[in-house]
């Protein structure tokens, strides 16, 4: 039932065909990772198909190697009246450790359309625990700091 599945994980190996020129996983990879699991989460959440509208400043932290295992957990932590904004974590480690270093962390926005490509209502996610309210309460920082970061770029934006 749309709304009933906030969540979404993928876990898997990074593979060699993923590799950059050092050797390592390529950050493109990364990104193609993050868009597919926040994709999935909007369009679970939303039980639509939904297109990305925002990707917010991706950072890595620490190189991924290739062999290891890579999760990737995205979450709904805010709705607006078609978007949805997800929270996405990378994380990655070897086979045989538990604990996995956290290689990254954005936030990605995606829009439900309806079979005719415009935009549609998606269920609204209310916060309810503390941690979810500090969640929603990021969002809404994050909103504000970006409407300044978008007017800075209008100019490079335009034609
Ligand atoms: C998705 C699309 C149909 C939306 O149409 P639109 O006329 O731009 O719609 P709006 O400006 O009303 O924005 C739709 C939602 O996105 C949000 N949004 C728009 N610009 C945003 C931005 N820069 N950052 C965050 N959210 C943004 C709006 O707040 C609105 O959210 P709400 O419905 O929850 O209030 C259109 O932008 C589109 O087709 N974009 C290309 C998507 C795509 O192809 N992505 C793949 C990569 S190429």
């Amino acid at each position: 039932m749309a709304g009933d599945k906030r969540t979404t994980t993928f876990t898997f190996l990074a593979e060699p065909g993923d590799v950059n020129f050092g050797g390592k996983v390529h950050g493109g990879a990364v990104m193609k990772w993050i868009d597919q699991v926040a994709y999935a989460c909007a369009s679970a959440w939303s039980r639509r198909y939904c297109v990305t509208i925002y990707v917010g400043g991706i950072r890595f932290f620490k190189p991924i190697q290739i062999g290891h295992t890579v999760k990737l957990e995205a979450t709904v932590i805010y709705t607006g009246s078609s978007s949805m904004h997800i929270s996405v974590d990378v994380w990655s480690g070897p086979l045989w450790e538990d604990d996995l270093v956290k290689n990254t962390h954005c936030i990605i926005i995606f829009v439900a359309l309806d079979q005719d490509g415009n935009k549609v209502d998606v269920p609204k996610w209310v916060p309810e625990t503390e941690e979810d309210k500090a969640l929603y309460d990021y969002a809404l920082r994050l909103m504000e700091r970006r409407k300044l970061i978008e007017d800075e770029m209008l100019p490079y934006l335009m034609n």
